[in-house]
């Protein structure tokens, strides 16, 4: 097998029992990739359930549990894979979490844990494969922001912070690897068809439809797409890009 073969890159995909994580990892087998989704072990039924999903793919979706909150469990969870499945070559990191409340409300509790797995999850996950993609030359890695970074959104501080804050990271380090063949972008998500949304009470969601230009929420399929193409082994060149994928709700230049 060649460098060059996708068969012999190896993608983490954090939160990848996730909405969109599931859909990510399956469109990463196709491109064939080998896929280790990360979530967390207490979601047993989810993990049982995502077992059944991707059986289909032949063994090329695997599961491994980890917190992407907590450092250690993140360094050991790279180390383990690069002892049982090679090194980590394509990082997606698509773990977070909501805890919308307005700021006059916020706790202190919300606010730190939504940090912890939106942008220290981040952190401690590049921390530990960064190096390795480095010394062998090839990196991708996608880290999933939000529209709402981009815009700011009503009771979510934190979140909006946190998902800029992940675009601010990623240009960072896209500045620190660009000469040693790893990539770092973002994809920012609209409002997508996915848990997350559904949790959203109806008349909000409503008009949140009504206001996206393509008339629907976004597929999980639609951003996996996304991050399939930033992670393809001939995008090289893009790097230090938030690529918005939200049916033209929010434009820029
Ligand atoms: N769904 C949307 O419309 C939307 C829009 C914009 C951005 N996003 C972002 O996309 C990403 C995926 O969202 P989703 O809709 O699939 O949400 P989801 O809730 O379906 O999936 C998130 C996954 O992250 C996992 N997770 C949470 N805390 C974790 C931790 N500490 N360690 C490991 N895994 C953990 C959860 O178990 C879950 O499987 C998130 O970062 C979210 O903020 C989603």
């Amino acid at each position: 097998m060649t460098r060059t073969d996708p068969s012999s890159r190896t993608a983490l995909v954090t939160g990848g029992i996730g909405g969109l994580g599931t859909e990510i990892c399956r469109q990463l087998a196709r491109a064939g990739r080998k896929v280790i989704a990360l979530d967390l072990a207490s979601r047993e039924e989810r993990v049982a359930s995502f077992h059944a999903e991707v059986a289909g793919f032949g063994g090329a979706i695997a599961f491994e549990p980890a917190d992407v909150s907590d450092f250690d469990s993140c360094r050991q969870l790279v180390e383990r894979i690069e002892q049982q499945h090679g090194s980590v070559d394509i990082l997606v990191n698509a773990a977070g979490i909501t805890r919308d409340t307005s700021l006059r409300k916020m706790t202190p509790q919300q606010w730190h844990e939504l940090m912890r797995v939106n942008l220290d999850g981040v952190f401690n996950m590049c921390r530990h494969v960064v190096e390795g993609m480095a010394t062998r030359g090839f990196g991708r890695i996608v880290n999933i922001s939000s529209v709402n970074g981009q815009t700011g959104q009503f009771g979510q501080t934190n979140y909006s912070a946190a998902k800029a804050g992940v675009h601010g990271f990623s240009m960072a380090l896209a500045r620190e690897t660009a000469r040693k063949g790893v990539t770092v972008n973002t994809v920012s998500p609209g409002y997508c068809d996915t848990p997350m949304v559904a949790a959203v009470p109806d008349e909000i969601r409503a008009q949140i439809v009504a206001d996206i230009p393509v008339g629907r929420l976004g597929l999980p399929a639609d951003i996996a797409r996304a991050v399939a193409f930033l992670t393809a082994d001939d995008a090289g060149y893009l790097t230090g890009v938030n690529l918005p994928v939200n049916g033209g709700y929010f434009m820029s230049f």
